[in-house]
């Protein structure tokens, strides 16, 4: 079956179980092109709630789908490929958070959106590339513990002038995907285009941005930016995305940045989930409980 013909079948089966799509920015163009609505991770958090349809087919990564349940704990969530995680997410586990607790008690500690939810439920506030800065600085007067990624906590750390915890954790796409040499070559190769970088990536690579931001941020600059060409220094797919919404502007992507885990989800594992209601993502009470304010903290401190 060509992807029209299955882009057409799923969006009958979609009317027909009164089901939404949402997609995260790094998913392929036939994917994204099926949204309900397409963003960042925060932004699909806020939608899984907001929405009214009582299913929700999740085309991200596994912890997205785990948010929308916990946010949404009425709505059936469906992950079209089991195997959908976020290796960044594996880099914290709840024995680890319990026990860096107790190494430091006076300490708050800030998950990224990238953890599980049994990890989100160990921790007091949540919060995603979109309002890092804005969540750290507002809890900056106590001493904090930032997981897991290191390369967002030295880059919130030197730009509020603050030190934190330490946590190793890195996401490979964005650490060792993306390296300095591409980056510098493709400057010199475009003279005058504005490097978007996302604070995943490593230390050096920020060094080199013009801008620092989460993927719908990129979206922004580079929909109100006067510049016309831009390097853009995370996941392909969010290239896609703006070649395809944002015309005139030329987006130059980096070769290698391609996330597998979020490639996993392809037209015939949507058709599928839709078709058997696979695979269902849900939460164990408490731990979703415990989880829950951990997100509504972060939702009421990015107001
Ligand atoms: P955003 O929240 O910026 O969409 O990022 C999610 C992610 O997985 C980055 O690698
Ligand atoms: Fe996880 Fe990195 Fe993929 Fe984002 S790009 S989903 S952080 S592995």
């Amino acid at each position: 079956m060509d992807n029209h013909r299955i882009q057409h079948k799923i969006l009958d089966l979609k009317k027909q179980h009164d089901a939404a799509i949402l997609v995260h920015n790094y998913q392929r163009p036939e994917i994204q092109e099926l949204a309900d609505y397409l963003g960042d991770s925060l932004d699909l958090a806020r939608r899984a709630m907001m929405l009214p349809q009582p299913v929700i087919v999740f085309c991200g990564v596994h912890f997205m789908a785990e948010s929308a349940a916990i946010l949404a704990p009425e709505k059936t969530i469906l992950l079209p490929h089991p195997d959908a995680g976020c290796p960044l997410a594996d880099c914290a586990s709840p024995d680890r958070v319990r026990d860096a607790r107790k190494q430091h008690p006076d300490a708050v500690f800030i998950a990224y959106i990238n953890t599980s939810a049994a990890v989100k439920a160990e921790v007091d506030v949540v919060c995603t590339s979109a309002n890092a800065l804005r969540i750290i600085k507002r809890l900056s007067d106590r001493e904090i513990c930032y997981l897991p990624d290191k390369n967002l906590a030295a880059y919130a750390a030197e730009k509020l002038g603050i030190r934190m915890i330490p946590w190793p954790g890195q996401c490979y796409v964005h650490d060792h995907l993306i390296d300095l040499e591409t980056v510098e070559r493709l400057k010199e190769q475009n003279p005058g285009a504005v490097v978007m970088a996302h604070p995943e990536a490593s230390p050096a690579v920020l060094k080199t941005a013009d801008i620092v931001t989460g993927t719908s941020g990129m979206i922004r600059e580079a929909i109100s930016s006067r510049n016309s060409h831009f390097i853009v220094v995370t996941e392909r797919g969010l290239v896609e995305r703006m070649r395809r919404e944002i015309p005139g502007k030329t987006f130059i992507p980096i070769p290698t940045a391609v996330c597998s885990q979020m490639k996993l989800t392809t037209l015939e594992t949507v058709l599928d989930s839709l078709q058997y209601f696979q695979h269902v993502i849900s939460v164990p009470g408490p731990v979703a409980v415990k989880a829950r304010r951990s997100l509504d903290r972060m939702l009421e401190l990015s107001e």
